[in-house]
């Protein structure tokens, strides 16, 4: 089958299109014929080698972390899909490769695909959908009435975010920059700052929730707009002791995440605040919730480019200008 794969780790690299064997079906899992796949700035940064510590992929594999397809193959012990059900999924890490034809998925990563979505559009929701729902419900536990501050509310995170809160019942602040303003307010944002003219820190105050996608400097100030027990949820790092003990890192990286998260760590303490490091995991369950809220209409995707899967290269590209309104696909099929 072809596959677009990682040869080399680093900046420069592309990704090269390849012929290679077809994935193995184990017992619990599912083949999957892609017909789209989504670009996430993570395939960027592994192929990149920015996350070699934690996730030590080596090289040649594949890439891709986000997909919608039909089942063509049952594993023996597969009991929720068959063959011919329109699926989406974030394969789990060490099993993802969703830049190809052909990928296997342990069965309790995946979801049926909402009906009223393409195979394109479904493709754009697993990865941030998934993070959205671990950070906003499994972490934050957002509950109606409470103010809640997603940065990036143009994103493919935060598209899905200002919706997912709204839905919760909160109140919705977000940064986008002037372009992005009415695409953010028809989501449901309740409070719009323009990033390039107005400091948020200076309007937001007495927060409960921050989802922080940004730099350091950003991930800071959103501790100060909490309040006093609220909690900052961060994707983009620093990483914490708490994520070494649920990746089951070894001693050394278990330090260096102590480390790496100490001075924020202090700062939030100092404040009476909470920060945690979230890095979402694959989750079916999860997903067939999502699905429900997509099929009653309460989420809708937000896609920004369809690429044909000869040029995903020129998507990565397209995602690491930062710029991307909603999510960037791959048609496969
Ligand atoms: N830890 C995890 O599990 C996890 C999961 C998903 C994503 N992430 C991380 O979360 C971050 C966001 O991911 P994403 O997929 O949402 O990215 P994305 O879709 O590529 O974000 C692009 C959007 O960000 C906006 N933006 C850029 N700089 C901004 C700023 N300073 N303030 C406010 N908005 C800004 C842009 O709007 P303008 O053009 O208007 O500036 C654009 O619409 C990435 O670092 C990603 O790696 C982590």
């Amino acid at each position: 089958m072809k596959a677009f794969i990682v040869n080399r780790y680093g900046k420069k690299e592309k990704l090269q299109l390849t012929e290679i064997a077809e994935p193995v079906v184990k017992e619990t899992d599912i083949l999957v014929q892609i017909y789209s796949a989504s670009v996430n700035l993570l395939d960027s940064k592994i192929r990149n080698g920015e996350f070699k510590l934690i996730l030590p992929y080596k090289a040649p594999f594949t890439l891709g972390h986000d997909v919608a397809g039909i089942v063509t193959e049952v594993g023996t012990k597969v009991s929720k899909f068959k063959v011919g059900d329109e699926i989406y999924a974030r394969p789990a890490d060490y099993r993802i490769g969703t830049f190809a034809e052909l990928i296997s998925i342990n069965e309790k990563d995946v979801a049926l695909k909402p009906k009223n979505l393409s195979m394109a559009e479904a493709a754009s929701i697993p990865l941030v959908g998934l993070t959205v729902w671990q950070a906003l419900v499994e972490k934050a536990n957002l509950k109606k009435g409470q103010k809640v501050f997603i940065q990036a509310g143009s994103g493919g995170v935060g598209t899905f975010a200002i919706q997912l809160a709204k839905h919760l019942g909160a109140t919705v602040a977000t940064t986008t920059s002037a372009a992005n303003i009415d695409l953010v307010k028809s989501l449901g944002a309740d409070i719009v700052i323009d990033y390039k003219k107005d400091d948020f820190e200076t309007i937001l105050k007495d927060y409960d929730v921050v989802l922080n996608s940004q730099d350091v400097k950003t991930l800071e100030k959103s501790l100060r707009i909490l309040k006093p027990g609220g909690k900052v949820i961060s994707i983009s790092g620093p990483p914490d002791p708490a994520f070494g003990q649920e990746i089951n890192a070894n001693w050394f990286l278990k330090i260096i995440l102590k480390f790496l998260s100490a001075g924020i760590r202090k700062k939030a303490k100092r404040l009476g605040v909470n920060f945690s490091f979230l890095f979402m995991r694959a989750q079916g369950e999860q997903l067939s919730e999502i699905t429900r809220l997509i099929e009653s209409g309460v989420i809708k995707p937000v896609m920004d480019k369809v690429f044909p899967f000869e040029q995903t290269n020129e998507a990565m590209a397209y995602v690491e200008t930062g710029r991307a309104r909603g999510k960037v696909v791959i048609k496969i099929i």
